[in-house]
């Protein structure tokens, strides 16, 4: 760690430091901790996460002034905003703050989520890319979950930092996500280094499913890792399930929800799909083929196969047939 990174990632330490004590020591900082509370965190939960609250009024700039920071080391920090005239002003206001830690632990950039629905901001802001900072490298929470993903055997991937943090709350401790941008194949290096077996729990929604299929075929193409897919009910996601059932149910549901790739990936092809004329099944049973064609457990495959000939009526010879032709043609 060369000095000026050292410095800059002191800076975030004490920008931390500053945005949780706001949270959790002032009345400026109460609605916030009633928002968490709301969310079913607790006070160790906020500790551990060290989880805080920007308010509306200008907070870091007099902070840092006070204490005769390098004008430079500010700018270079993604915590403010320049203007023409080269003034700084926070970046973060009116928002919750997720610190966000690199591997090492420290923190090297924040995400800020708003405290009220406003259409003209974003749900939740980032710090920009920094020399600290590399979205498509950070995975939230891989510092803490590392020794329980070893002990575990496996990771769970979600989609929020939220998400996250609530499976913390429930206990379960192994959980990461990535930046809310898409899986990348750096993050996937990084995980494959440290177990051999992944969940994907994404949203119950659209864009969640959507991103489970991107998921699972750059894991497929870029990984060794064992998949599976953790699917939540329609429409919620793994927080909003905790919150409706339960830590104990919560649990349970990561362990019964649980199903191989292909399962999810027949499912998802099917959506929004009638699949009523003999042309329409015959590009699905196509779709389906190279998928198959992967599967290396011959007992799962024979059940996939009796599966697509039961449900569309075709004879399993030939389907077993087709499969043939298409290992053939990728082999
Ligand atoms: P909550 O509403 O707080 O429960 O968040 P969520 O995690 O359920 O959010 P959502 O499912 O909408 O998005 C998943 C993840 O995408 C978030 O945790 C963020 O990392 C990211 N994300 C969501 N909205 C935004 C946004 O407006 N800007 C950016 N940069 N990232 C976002
Ligand atoms: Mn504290
Ligand atoms: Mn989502
Ligand atoms: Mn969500
Ligand atoms: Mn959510």
């Amino acid at each position: 760690v060369d000095s000026k990174t050292g410095q800059l990632l002191d800076l975030h330490e004490q920008a931390a430091k500053l945005y949780h004590h706001i949270l959790v020591n002032t009345e400026m900082g109460q609605p916030a901790l009633d928002y968490l509370h709301d969310r079913g965190l607790t006070d160790e939960t906020i500790e551990t996460y060290q989880l805080g609250f920007a308010p509306g009024q200008r907070l870091l700039k007099p902070f840092f002034d006070q204490r005769q920071s390098d004008y430079q080391l500010l700018r270079q920090s993604g915590l403010f905003i320049e203007n023409a005239q080269g003034e700084l002003r926070d970046r973060f206001t009116e928002r919750v703050m997720f610190p966000l830690r690199n591997a090492s632990g420290h923190v090297a950039a924040f995400s800020g989520r708003l405290l009220k629905k406003a259409d003209d901001q974003p749900k939740y802001l980032n710090s920009p890319e920094t020399t600290l900072f590399n979205k498509s490298k950070l995975l939230f929470n891989f510092d803490l979950a590392r020794p329980a993903i070893r002990q575990a055997g496996e990771v769970t991937l979600f989609e929020g930092y939220m998400d996250v943090i609530s499976a913390t709350q429930a206990g379960v401790n192994n959980g990461i996500a990535s930046m809310g941008t898409s899986l990348t194949t750096e993050q996937i290096y990084a995980i494959e280094r440290t177990t051999d077996k992944l969940n994907v729990c994404y949203d119950g929604d659209e864009p969640g499913q959507r991103a489970i299929d991107r998921a699972l075929r750059l894991l497929g193409e870029h990984s060794h890792l064992q998949l599976s897919v953790i699917q939540l009910p329609e429409g919620q996601d793994p927080d909003e399930y905790r919150k409706a059932h339960g830590d104990e149910a919560f649990r349970q549901m990561l362990v019964s929800a649980k199903e191989p790739p292909l399962r999810f990936q027949m499912r998802f092809l099917r959506r929004n799909r009638a699949l009523e004329t003999d042309s329409e099944r015959l590009e699905y049973v196509n779709q389906i083929m190279p998928l198959l064609a992967q599967v290396n457990e011959p007992v799962e495959l024979d059940m996939y196969l009796n599966q697509l000939a039961s449900e569309f009526h075709i004879d399993k010879a030939a389907l077993a047939a087709q499969l043939k032709q298409v290992q053939r043609d990728t082999a």
